[in-house]
């Protein structure tokens, strides 16, 4: 989803960041307990309701439902479904699938907004149809999950937004062949949704508004197994794959701060997640050859995580 162009970056204070990682904690709790109920023969629109039971015993609200008429808490896509799927008591998921779940969230009108792709049942269950070996989903949600953090670590003050975005895509070229979604982006986030800057998962570095403290973005990287060109389904929402190649996505609100990038909806801050990108300590795979871990030195200075990742690269 695009913001509308041309209008400013919002810049938060230190308490309004506050306020949007409670946001943050209740979007990804939300998401937790869905990604949790997932297995075979659970229906898209059950897990709706459990992200629907979470947000609302926070005290706080669903962000997607009623956007431009969007009928549910969440969105639910499987499979060749890239995002935006409705969740439907009638899409029952089969093990082998893979699903996408995106969850956003409103506490005292800051918003939280955050995605992952999971496998569905036992990991010797076969892929629906015979289309993918485990194996190959595994390694790219692994790859979108990973070029996600890649972007995150980017997100420091001084930095130039498509920084975010070459980070993304090298990560992404490191990891595989994998097609990058280019028709739907990240965005800024915070009093809305959906805000500017548009956050590209491809591109050259050191372009774009050049990032401060108390920016917040979020950052989506959605991959392919095939080519990365997309068609709209009939409904109005769901974004699939137009060669029916198999699709993840995986997003999470960040805040620019001068302690370094702080992962609003992730429960540790960002901490697993960075340290999850030193070479080696990735779900205890190797590292994808010849991709470097670009965080900056200022963020070294004051976030311990970060350094971590820092330390065992060279830098830029
Ligand atoms: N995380 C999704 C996005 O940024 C949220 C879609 S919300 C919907 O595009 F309401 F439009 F479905
Ligand atoms: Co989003």
């Amino acid at each position: 989803m695009r913001p509308r162009r041309g209008d400013p970056i919002e810049v938060k204070s230190p308490s309004q960041l506050a306020i949007m990682r409670e946001a943050g904690l209740v979007t990804a709790a939300a998401l937790r307990a869905a990604a949790a109920a997932v297995e075979p023969g659970i229906s898209t629109a059950e897990l709706d309701a459990i992200a629907a039971r979470e947000i609302s015993s926070a005290g706080a609200l669903p962000s997607f439902k009623g956007y431009h008429g969007y009928p549910a808490t969440i969105c639910t896509s499987v499979n060749d479904q890239i995002v935006h799927g409705i969740p439907d008591a009638a899409k029952v998921l089969a093990a082998g699938d893979i699903i996408s779940i995106d969850c956003g969230a409103i506490v005292g009108g800051w918003h939280g907004d955050c995605a992952l792709t999971v496998s569905v049942g036992p990991p010797q269950a076969a892929a629906a149809g015979g289309r993918y070996p485990r194996d190959e989903l595994d390694s790219l949600l692994r790859a979108c999950e990973r070029a996600l953090w890649q972007g995150l670590a980017q997100a420091v003050p001084g930095r130039r937004l498509t920084d975010i975005s070459h980070a993304v895509e090298r990560a992404v070229r490191a990891a595989g062949r994998y097609g990058i979604v280019r028709e739907y982006t990240g965005h800024g986030i915070g009093s809305q949704m959906h805000m500017e800057p548009a956050v590209p998962n491809h591109g050259r570095a050191g372009r774009g508004p050049v990032l401060v403290a108390g920016m917040a973005l979020a950052i989506e990287p959605m991959l392919v197994l095939g080519e990365p060109s997309t068609r709209r389904l009939d409904d109005g929402w769901t974004v699939v794959t137009a060669d029916g190649s198999w699709a993840a996505h995986f997003e999470h609100t960040v805040a620019i701060t001068d302690d370094g990038p702080v992962v609003l909806t992730a429960e540790d801050g960002g901490a697993g997640g960075f340290a999850a990108l030193r070479p080696g300590s990735w779900a205890g795979k190797p590292e994808p050859a010849g991709e470097p871990v670009l965080v900056g030195p200022e963020v070294a200075a004051t976030r311990q995580h970060v350094s971590d990742a820092l330390e065992a690269t060279d830098g830029i």
